[in-house]
């Protein structure tokens, strides 16, 4: 099975995001995942879309920017402007979820939704058809560097059934507490893309971490 790397840049220094791109980029990773945090949905602040902007001409990679936020409507265009590839909400979020992701996709850029722990997975269903990719959380929002939640390989199994049965092809990404013990079983599950933060950023030896998760992949 091919799978995907999405870098975290949360956990990595933020003072100097061009070299944290350019180093997630040289040892492999296949996308840089971007979370956006509003202080409201989350309890922390991180960076807008000024950020994403001035990044966007630094790597090749795409740019996939997850929403963690109480209102996406307002966000969403201002996001795609700045240059990211796939934009991702929440089900939880305060918004029309539907208009949202097809004003996602009216700007030319792929549409995620994404499911917190406590949420249950069957919410994101009646969006699989509007989305490229479903975004698993496997811890709580918020923060890097938190355990894995085993709660999450249920509901990506339940999401990979859910679009076979719909017959669309469907990204399955999960976020949160990926490391070499973690992604086999989350691959296994029918993930396709693993959010991978401070497993890579502690490895010592990045390019070689990114071979581990991928390698890991049955
Ligand atoms: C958590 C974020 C994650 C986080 C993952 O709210 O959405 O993307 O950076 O970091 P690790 O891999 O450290 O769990
Ligand atoms: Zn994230």
């Amino acid at each position: 099975m091919s799978v995907k790397i999405s870098a975290s840049v949360l956990n990595s220094d933020l003072a100097n995001l061009e070299k944290e791109l350019k180093r997630a980029e040289a040892a492999g990773a296949d996308m840089v995942h971007l979370d956006v945090m509003d202080g409201v949905f989350t309890e922390s602040l991180t960076f807008g879309d000024y950020v994403v902007k001035s990044l966007r001409p630094h790597t090749k990679l795409p740019l996939d920017t997850h929403l963690m936020v109480n209102n996406p409507t307002k966000l969403i265009p201002l996001f795609a402007a700045a240059g990211s590839d796939i934009i991702t909400i929440h089900a939880e979020s305060a918004c029309d979820t539907k208009a949202c992701l097809k004003l996602i996709k009216s700007l030319g850029v792929k549409a995620g939704i994404s499911a917190n722990p406590e949420t249950d997975v069957e919410d994101v269903f009646p969006y699989l058809e509007l989305c490229d990719m479903v975004l698993i959380m496997s811890v709580k929002p918020g923060a890097g560097g938190q355990a894995f939640q085993n709660t999450s390989l249920d509901k990506i199994k339940a999401v990979r059934e859910e679009a076979d049965r719909l017959n669309i092809v469907l990204d399955i990404e999960v976020d949160g507490g990926i490391n070499e013990v973690t992604a086999p079983l989350v691959f296994a599950a029918g993930a396709n893309i693993a959010v991978v933060g401070t497993y890579l950023l502690n490895s010592g030896d990045m390019e070689q971490a990114v071979k581990i998760i991928k390698n890991s992949a049955m």
